[in-house]
């Protein structure tokens, strides 16, 4: 070795492999403005489309009359559930097993609900067209509040579900009513609460939110009459799903369906499920033979794509007076708008809100979920959550601090006393799942040394002091969150869409001057796959990371995958990047033997290359034996190098974490001051800190969003009242709080490389934190729970409910 031969410390970093910073690649295009949107493609003659939609939340549809609107220039069709239904599409079907109209039909059920598509030669003359089309509607009694859902008087909302007593998920008990869900022990849980020395009992309520992403849904759908195919770009987080769904619905041959889904500006959930957007730009493409493009507005993602949350948790524990939970009784009516179209796997009608034992050792649990219909848009997606992990989350972690208030008891030191122990993983919770692996207490003790977690404890104790003595009109508080994630869906035992189940798949094909591509199922929407999954390969195979092109995205070319939301990504898609490397390495092993004349046993992997046992000067590089893989295999093995492989992981992955969150209120204003928020995370072996730093911070804001103001609100005849940026909260730079951020590794036993998901995570554990800060300020002046949003003005109501001026 001379000086110029590098160290093995040189030749890893040079790798930029798994545990480096290394910066996002794609950011070379997004920062200098030369991303490839939907919106940025313009094909020659292409038309655009754009909907009339209802005023009302609940109204009769009498007659629609486009004959204006095609007086307009440049509008070329309108198109209505009647022109649907002679191609059989005025229906769709939904992700959760409900159908949902393309196009009112009959009735309308929730204020924008799509009623007719205009197409015309430009978005302008679209636009002016929507507004000369007269719909003629007769208003119905809306109906917005859940809890009145299933009143015996409640309006029938879904004529077309009249008799049917089964639906999807089983039984129906009520015209409204979706679905009834149920998990876990009903007689034994009962049996922990007679005899509980303690219970608790609130109605937690998570409010309806939204994804809200920078761009909107849009597409741009191409028929090409000559083949036969259809061509459709769109926001997809699940490219191959659609294009499944469009081949089933539309009755089209799969393979004469292209969908790309270009550079995607987020997702959150909002961009799993199809539109009537989707289905009316494909069916103005097959009429007019011209490309369509639909691109939404702002108003119009808020008001009618999918929503997120809405769920009205009525939770209990029962626990010894010395706070060891003996029980858990949660009973959640989940408000699914006009349509069931949530986006959880099939077999799971509230997602995975079975979590939500969350991290504490419970011995027994019942869940019932009663989910209904009201007069408001369809969805329920996952949020920058795991499938209503981030509801249960919620509903646990309030729990815990509600019970703890109750006990009088510290609580983190009721978390402490609860958790699941590092021992026993795998952890069999008492609502079905098997957690993988965690150390919840050293996580949690690294927060509590790391805030100083006592002596703030001791300052909040004084500043209450001084609160009372009238020297200040600051209250303080402090909010613990400890959470439980279960991401990488999943199992195919357990999760599929449509009844494809849930794996992924990676293809990687090196060239022979040692770079390479690697076609992912996945698809990013902004979380940096290009990065992360190249570093993947780059420490399987020691290629560098740079010469590895990561493509997702188009359906002609990357395997089938399930796509990308509710962190699966890295568990799930990750894991066959890893698998298919392996398969890559393994053949190179072979060809490695041939070439150094050595039995494949006799050699042993050396970070970028393999070497002879016991003879290190005896090597070949991965570099040189993608050149032999097209020049000298062993005879009888084809040349070559690249591998597929379809990953069904046999568990989910459960990343974990410890936040707290230090805030003022004052309590003359509401206004809230967050003085500290720390995240420690845990999602197993780490790929890119850095992305994770960044996938944590985007989470936080998010959840700081959420718990302190975000909200979808309708007023009582069924208006949205915040469906602009205007009303719903989307903070900025000067808002959001300074996030610091920590982590500890527990790698997931199960995953190739031991990682679990992690941009879920923060949102999960981030809304608990905020609002438990929230409700610690204010318990010490009687309160049990406030409901979120906290923003200013219900803040300042809160401390007048409780009195805090009468003095
Ligand atoms: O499915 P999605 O990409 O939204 O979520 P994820 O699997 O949690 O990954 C988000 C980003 O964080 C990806 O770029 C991952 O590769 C990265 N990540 C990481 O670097 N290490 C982990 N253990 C988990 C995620």
């Amino acid at each position: 070795m001379n000086d110029l031969t590098p160290t093995r410390e040189q030749r890893e970093a040079a790798l930029e492999g798994m545990g480096c910073k290394r910066k996002r690649v794609e950011d070379i295009r997004f920062t200098q403005g030369k991303g490839n949107y939907v919106d940025d493609l313009k094909l020659p003659g292409m038309l655009h489309g754009d909907f009339v939609r209802s005023p009302h939340a609940h109204a009769r549809v009498k007659s629609i009359n486009g004959d204006e609107a095609l007086k307009v220039p440049g509008v070329l069709a309108v198109i209505t559930a009647e022109t649907l239904k002679t191609v059989n599409l005025a229906w769709m079907p939904t992700l959760a097993g409900d159908v949902q109209m393309v196009l009112a039909d009959g009735k309308v059920l929730f204020q924008n609900q799509e009623v007719a598509f205009v197409v015309a030669t430009d978005r302008y003359a679209a636009d002016d067209g929507i507004n000369k089309v007269v719909v003629e509607y007769e208003p119905l009694p809306p109906l917005i509040d859940p809890f009145k859902a299933m009143d015996a008087d409640a309006p029938v909302l879904r004529e077309d579900l009249a008799g049917k007593t089964t639906g999807a998920h089983g039984p129906r008990k009520h015209h409204n009513h979706v679905f009834e869900w149920t998990v876990g022990d009903k007689d034994l849980t009962d049996a922990a609460f007679k005899k509980a020395d303690v219970t608790i009992k609130e109605l937690i309520s998570y409010h309806r939110v939204h994804p809200s992403p920078l761009e909107t849904c849009q597409c741009v759908c191409s028929f090409d009459k000559i083949r036969g195919e259809l061509t459709i770009w769109g926001t997809f987080q699940a490219p191959h799903v659609i294009r499944t769904v469009v081949s089933l619905i539309a009755k089209l041959p799969e393979q004469k369906i292209h969908v790309i889904s270009p550079d995607i500006g987020g997702g959150f959930g909002n961009k799993v499920g199809a539109y009537p957007g989707y289905i009316c730009a494909a069916v103005a493409s097959i009429v007019t033979g011209k490309p369509v493009k639909w691109v939404e507005d702002r108003i119009e993602n808020l008001t009618a794509t999918s929503f997120a949350r809405d769920y009205h948790m009525t939770t209990e524990i029962a626990s010894t007076k010395e706070g060891k939970v003996t029980g858990l009784r949660v009973h959640v009516l989940a408000d699914h708008g006009a349509f069931d179209a949530c986006a959880d796997p099939s077999k799971w009608p509230a997602g995975f809100f079975n979590i939500v034992t969350g991290s504490y050792d419970f011995p027994t649990a019942h869940l019932s979920v009663d989910g209904i219909y009201t007069n408001k848009a369809p969805g329920g997606v996952a949020y920058r959550c795991s499938f209503r992990v981030t509801e249960a989350a919620y509903c646990i972690e309030r729990g815990m601090d509600i019970l703890a208030q109750k006990l009088k008891m510290d609580p983190a030191e009721l978390r402490l006393k609860n958790f699941v122990k590092a021992e026993q993983f795998p952890y069999h919770s008492a609502l079905g799942w098997e957690y993988d692996s965690g150390d919840y207490h050293t996580a949690m003790k690294k927060m509590m040394e790391t805030v100083k977690y006592t002596e703030l404890r001791k300052e909040q104790a004084a500043q209450r002091e001084a609160f009372k003595r009238g020297e200040t009109r600051e209250i303080m508080g402090i909010g613990v969150s400890f959470f439980t994630e279960i991401v990488g869906a999943g199992p195919s035992k357990n999760c599929d869409i449509l009844g494809i189940a849930m794996f992924d798949s990676c293809e990687i094909r090196m060239h022979p001057t040692g770079a390479g591509i690697a076609r992912v199922g996945s698809k990013s929407q902004g979380q940096g796959h290009e990065t992360t999954w190249a570093q993947i390969i780059a420490t399987e195979i020691g290629i560098p990371a740079d010469n590895i092109m990561v493509e997702e995205g188009d359906t002609d070319t990357a395997p089938y995958g399930l796509g990308t939301y509710g962190s699966r990504s890295t568990p799930v898609a990750g894991a066959a990047i890893a698998m298919a490397a392996r398969k890559i390495k393994a053949k190179a092993q072979m060809i490695a033997a041939y070439k150094l004349e050595v039995h494949e046993d006799d050699l042993e992997w050396d970070i970028d290359g393999f070497r002879v046992k016991g003879l290190p000067e005896k090597s070949i590089t991965m570099k040189d034996l993608c050149w032999a893989a097209y020049n000298s295999v062993p005879p009888g093995m084809e040349p070559g190098l690249e591998a597929v492989s379809y990953y069904d992981p046999p568990n989910m992955t459960y990343p974990f974490g410890a936040y707290l969150c230090v805030m003022n209120i004052d309590v003359d204003t509401g206004v809230y001051k967050i003085r500290r928020f720390y995240a420690l995370d845990d999602c197993g072996t780490r790929i890119n800190p850095m992305i994770i730093e960044g996938q944590v911070h985007g989470g936080l804001t998010e959840a700081f969003a959420i718990a302190m103001g975000q909200e979808i609100r309708y007023d009582p005849e069924g208006n949205v009242v915040t469906g602009s940026f205007m009303d719903f909260f989307m903070p900025t730079a000067v808002e959001t709080p300074h996030w610091e951020t920590d982590f500890t590794v527990t790698p997931s036993p199960h995953h190739p490389i031991g990682a679990k998901g992690v941009g879920e995570s923060p949102n999960v554990g981030g809304v608990p934190a905020f609002s438990n800060a929230v409700n610690d300020a204010f318990s010490f002046l009687g309160s049990t729970h406030i409901q979120m949003p906290h923003d200013f003005w219900r803040n300042w109501q809160a401390a007048k409910n409780l009195g805090v001026f009468a003095a």
